[in-house]
């Protein structure tokens, strides 16, 4: 029987993660095995991206949980797996303008960014504009515009927009412009303080033309979390394709998709219709013209065995499958990860496992180890076909 190439890389990851006992089919000799770690040391991810045409990257903060940015080892790692980067927190409209009556505070996004660029890195931005009420600033969601002509909180858009956009410049070739537009629960459109006085569209359209007057050599992007399976990712995908479809009919100057890549590893769906459907879902949004990134890569390991060696094998094979599908997609031109080790994972606060158990989502663990993820997503990058 022959054996797919994910199958493959999973029962590679559970040999070596065994300590490297061989499988059948595999004929080096127990203990001949790279390491894991060895492996790592071998071409960056960036270096095995990018002879693909593609370039990968990742995030750091130095706000929120401990700071990863100030973490030497860790950002050495980032430094030298990634030649892109993104700040976690840095330039979320709360962060830099906690409060609307000080100027805008761009140090921690500067400081991380100098040293970005030091090392030849390209910037993503994120975020102008998260819709859900939740992520924008308290003081923004308390003004109340009623729902008159919506000239002040046009205004408020155009200021936050403008300031920001304007301090960085050209140094960021791609922006976030709006993030998560669309309720998985409902496949509509999600609700915030300006969808009374501007409009729920509207403001997604307004927010682009902004973005397209004051960054003027950025790429736009939409950004979100659908994925695969069915549930609320299926009506997640319904929403986001129709949100795009509608931005494209407007003339709304989006110029690509970003797909988050929050996964989860769930082994009980079906995987051949959940592959299936993904790769139709993103056949449909490449019939509207846009490019496509993958900006925040991360499996989340919920509900999967205690076990490391176990989990890791199954996080890994369910990249691995994710992985090869959506980077066969030739406008796919970035490949973002949401961190690189474990320990500064948002998952862990964001949605703790039920035993308790530290997470395990990302690339290398919490003392930097690569992980059979590293493996995965390196053949990953091997496999894909060149753009
Ligand atoms: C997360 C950060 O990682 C956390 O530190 C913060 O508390 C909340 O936001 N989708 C996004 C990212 O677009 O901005 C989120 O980042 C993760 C989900």
């Amino acid at each position: 029987m022959k054996m797919s190439p994910s199958r493959r890389t999973a029962l590679q990851a559970l040999a070596l993660a065994a300590g490297g006992v061989a499988l059948p089919g595999f004929a080096n000799p127990a203990g001949s095995e790279p390491t894991l770690d060895q492996l790592a040391r071998g071409p960056s991810l960036d270096a095995l991206a990018r002879m693909k045409g593609l370039r990968f990257g990742s995030t750091l903060g130095s706000l929120g949980r401990a700071s990863r940015f100030h973490d030497t080892a860790y950002r050495e790692l980032t430094g030298r797996e990634c030649s892109v980067l993104v700040a976690e927190n840095e330039t979320k409209w709360p962060q830099m303008r906690p409060d609307p009556n000080k100027p805008y505070d761009f140090r921690a996004a500067d400081e991380m960014f100098a040293w970005a660029k030091s090392r030849g890195m390209a910037l993503r931005g994120h975020t102008l504009l998260w819709l859900e009420a939740k992520w924008l600033p308290g003081w923004l969601n308390a003004l109340n515009y009623g729902s008159g002509d919506g000239e002040a909180a046009r205004r408020m858009l155009d200021d936050h927009i403008r300031t920001t956009c304007s301090h960085f410049g050209d140094s960021i070739e791609s922006w976030d412009v709006v993030n998560e537009a669309i309720a998985p629960e409902t496949g509509e459109l999600r609700r915030n303080v300006f969808s009374a006085p501007i409009g729920g569209v509207e403001q997604i359209d307004l927010a682009f033309r902004l973005a397209r007057q004051h960054a003027p050599k950025a790429q736009l992007v939409y950004n979100d979390y659908m994925s695969w399976g069915g549930g609320n990712n299926a009506r997640h995908r319904t929403g986001v394709l129709k949100l795009l479809t509608e931005l494209k009919r407007r003339g709304t100057p989006v110029q690509a998709l970003g797909i988050q890549g929050h996964i989860g590893a769930n082994p009980s769906e079906a995987p051949a219709q959940r592959t299936a459907e993904w790769r139709r879902w993103l056949d449909d949004v490449m019939a509207l013209d846009l490019d496509l990134l993958i900006t925040e890569f991360d499996v989340n390991d919920k509900g999967l065995p205690a076990d490391f060696s176990q989990r890791d094998a199954i996080v890994a094979a369910a990249a691995r499958d994710w992985l090869d599908v959506t980077l066969a997609v030739p406008r796919l031109n970035r490949f973002l990860c949401w961190g690189l080790g474990d320990k500064y994972s948002w998952l862990h606060d964001f949605d703790p496992r039920e035993d308790k158990l530290p997470k395990r989502p990302l690339p290398y663990d919490d003392q930097l180890r690569a992980k059979p993820l590293r493996t995965a997503i390196a053949d990953a990058l091997r496999a894909m076909p060149a753009r």
